[in-house]
This record gives C-alpha cells, structure tokens and sequence, in this order.
C-alpha cells in the first residue's frame, strides 16, 4: 500500500516525463483513467503480479479482471467446450470448469505443449475434474486441432482461448487454425495482446514492440469479418488482452 495520504482534487493532474517526453493529463477524465490503466499494465508486469493468485488452489497466470470478465462471459454463453491453449498450471481451465459447474453444463479442453506431471496429478484430483479434459501436444500441430475438433463435433456452443505462445506468427497460426471451431454467436478469446505495451518496462523484450498476439488479432479481424471485437469484455480498462474478446457474428449479422 502507498503510505502517504494520496490527496488528488478536481484538476490535479498526471504527469508523465520519460527522456524528452512528457505527458500531462488531468486525473479525473478518460485519458486519466487511461493512462493509469497502461500504467498498472507496465508496472503489474514488471513485478510479475499475475502469477500471484490462485483459482481453487491452482496457480492461475492472470490478471484479475480478466478472470472476471471471464466469468461474465461463460455464465452468459453457458458454452458445451471452452478449448483453451496455453494451461500452465491449469488455474484457468479450473476457473472456468468452476463457472460451468455451476452453469451445471459444460467442459474444458486444456491444450499444453507440456502438461508437467504435478501439474497432471493436481488436475486429476481436483473437484472440477470430471469438468476438464486435457490434451498434451502443440497447439499448432494439425494433428492437435483435429484432436480438439473430434471432441467439440456437434456442439451448440464452443468458446476458444488463445493464451499459449504470444509471438505474432503462432498467434496468427492458432486464429486461423482455431476460430471455425467458434460457433456463431460465441467467442475467440486473445490473451496477452498487451505485451505490445510492455516492451519498454525494466524487463520487457525490445521485441515486443512488434511481436505481439495484438499484431495478429489486427491481421485477422482484416480476414475475417465474421469477427469482431467487443469492447463490453475490456470496460474495467485494465486488462491484458486488449481487443482480445472476438465475438463470431451470427451469419444474418455480418455485412460484406
Ligand atoms: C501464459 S501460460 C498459460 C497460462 C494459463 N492459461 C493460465 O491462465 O494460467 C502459456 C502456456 O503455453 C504453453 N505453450 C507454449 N507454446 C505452446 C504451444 N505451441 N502449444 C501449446 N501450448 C504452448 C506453455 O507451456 C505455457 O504453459
């Protein structure tokens, strides 16, 4: 906690001043919350607070809005799969195993490139289990997205989740291998667009700066207009996948 009394009244202002630059905005306006937002964005990262918490016990790599942005979502679309590439830990296939438990239906398909044996065993004996499928392969792989293909057939509803390798070329290769798996109406879900915004903290990758899940979600949308950006999954501003909630257009909805 910042222990000095933080007093800021109408018209105080925000500055920022890096090398030559310097930014100023008011506090209280939309680019003050803005900058505050990219701000937290930097400094959460540089101090690596998303791998803080825990969902039911298991590490979970978010951050927490978009855990409850989430929510939101699987408790509105009550989906038959949600395919998630990128499990870690396997915190977030939990969370959102958690949020169909209690929807009563629903079920997860936890794609790693490496599912580490602990990680395994914590999965299998935990109370979502029976809600989460895992498969322990590329993401990428032909072979995988056929795998993952067999076990949504015939679903009304199927989400997608993006979160595994965040360069712009693997990104690009999921969204194209991944979104016909999206039913109209539901959701493709981008993690980490935001590393295009951490490139300059302390131990951020020069890289970045334009290699990022951003890069190609921009590309994609380009392709492909059956999707769409929803900014309602983004409104608390602090998020680490900006314009990440891609919303399939039913077919009647999209326009040429
Ligand atoms: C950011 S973590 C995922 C965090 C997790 N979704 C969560 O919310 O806790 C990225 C994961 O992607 C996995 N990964 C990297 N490359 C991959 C690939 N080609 N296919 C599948 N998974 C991959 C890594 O092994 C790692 O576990």
């Amino acid at each position: 906690m910042y222990n000095r009394e933080l007093v800021a009244k109408k018209g105080a202002q925000l500055i920022l001043e890096c090398g030559e630059q310097r930014h100023s905005v008011p506090v209280y306006s939309q680019e003050g919350l803005e900058m505050v937002a990219g701000l937290w964005t930097k400094l959460s990262t540089q101090y690596r607070l998303m791998y803080e918490p825990t969902w039911m016990g298991i590490p979970i790599i978010q951050t927490p809005g978009d855990v409850l942005m989430m929510q939101e979502l699987i408790w509105r679309l009550r989906p038959d799969f949600i395919v998630e590439c990128g499990l870690a830990h396997g915190g977030s296939a939990v969370c959102y195993a958690s949020v169909c438990e209690l929807a009563g239906k629903g079920r997860v398909i936890g794609v790693d490139v490496e599912v580490r044996q602990y990680n395994r065993v914590a999965l299998r004996s935990h109370p979502m289990a029976h809600r989460i499928e895992l498969i322990e392969a590329s993401s990428v792989e032909l072979s995988t997205v056929a795998e993952v293909e067999r076990r949504v057939a015939g679903s009304k509803t199927v989400m997608v989740v993006l979160d595994s390798n965040h360069s712009h070329q693997h990104v690009r290769k999921e969204l194209e291998l991944y979104h016909r798996l999206v039913t109209p109406g539901s959701y493709l879900v981008v993690m980490d667009g935001a590393q295009a915004h951490v490139w300059d903290i302390p131990s951020g990758k020069p890289e970045w700066k334009d290699d990022h899940p951003l890069k190609a979600i921009r590309e994609f949308l380009d392709e492909h207009r059956e999707f769409c950006p929803d900014d309602y999954y983004t409104r608390l501003h602090v998020t680490s996948c900006p314009d990440g909630f891609l919303r399939r257009r039913p077919a009647g909805e999209v326009s040429s």
